[in-house]
């Protein structure tokens, strides 16, 4: 896939891209440095994965950093953006990509306290950073963002209710991201096929995947779907805030009163 960002379209920018050691977020943080943006890479324990990415990029040309924070956990989020800061000088697009609640052994409520809490607490604590100009992306999935109106498969429902709750609460704070001059833009997709949350649900809803495909005509890989979240951190601010990719037919509208 080439990088639908045009080159130096991003210099002098700093992006922190969550979740970037892996799959939607790393190829997103690839797409925007090579644009000339230098990028944070967050992991959560996959360091070797983000050194990677890291190395890709240089590799490239481009300057990023790997830094390992876990989302729920505050004190890491503020050393987070104080790396970017040491590093970069400034923080100016922040991309919410980091996603989970489908992970064993992690509490009950962990789907809420990472898709709700802690990406509210990561934009809470961005702000202070991000100055007039500056942009925040919110990845989510149709299944997620159209939960009220369509039903999903029951292994992800505690996932998208947690990623609908977040971006109400996200959504909640755009007076705040408004006075700020800070712009908040929610990129919305179909099921991405190659990844692992697709990996699981089909294991558990055999076909589940073909099925999706055929209803919607055609699924996003992961290279894909990236290219619109990284063109989402540049094009105007789309209808509602949201950026649509791919199909929504199959899902019922008004979910965002
Ligand atoms: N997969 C789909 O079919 C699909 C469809 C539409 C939208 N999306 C959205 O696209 C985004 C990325 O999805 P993906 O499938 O690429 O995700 P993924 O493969 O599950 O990767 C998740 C990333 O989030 C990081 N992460 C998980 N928990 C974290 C925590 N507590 N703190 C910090 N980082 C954490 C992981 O880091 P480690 O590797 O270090 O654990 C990993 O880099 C999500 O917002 C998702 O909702 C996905």
């Amino acid at each position: 896939m080439t990088n639908p960002l045009a080159p130096d379209s991003l210099a002098g920018r700093v992006a922190v891209v969550t979740g970037s050691s892996r799959g939607i977020g790393a190829d997103t943080a690839k797409y925007l440095a090579a644009a000339g943006a230098a990028v944070v890479i967050n992991y959560r324990n996959k360091e070797a994965r983000a050194l990677k990415v890291v190395g890709e990029i240089e590799a490239a040309g481009g300057r990023a950093i790997a830094v390992g924070a876990d989302l729920t956990d505050a004190a890491s989020v503020a050393a987070m953006f104080e790396a970017a800061e040491t590093a970069f000088g400034h923080v100016d697009l922040l991309v919410l990509n980091a996603s989970g609640g489908m992970e064993t052994g992690m509490g009950e409520d962990y789907a809420m306290r990472l898709n709700r809490d802690a990406q509210l607490n990561v934009v809470e604590q961005a702000l202070p950073h991000l100055g007039a100009g500056s942009r925040i992306v919110f990845v989510t999935s149709h299944q997620a963002h159209f939960i009220r109106t369509t039903p999903t498969m029951p292994e992800y429902e505690p996932v998208a209710l947690s990623k609908r709750a977040g971006e109400d609460a996200l959504r909640e704070k755009l007076p705040e991201y408004e006075a700020a001059g800070v712009e908040f833009v929610v990129v919305s997709g179909d099921m991405i096929e190659g990844t692992i949350t697709a990996t699981l649900l089909e294991r558990a809803n055999p076909g589940a995947i073909a099925l999706r495909k055929e209803e919607a005509g055609k699924l996003f890989n992961v290279a894909e779907f990236a290219a619109e979240v990284a063109l989402a951190a540049v094009d105007p601010i789309p209808a509602e805030h949201t950026r649509y990719v791919g199909d929504v037919s199959g899902f019922s509208p008004a979910t965002l009163d």
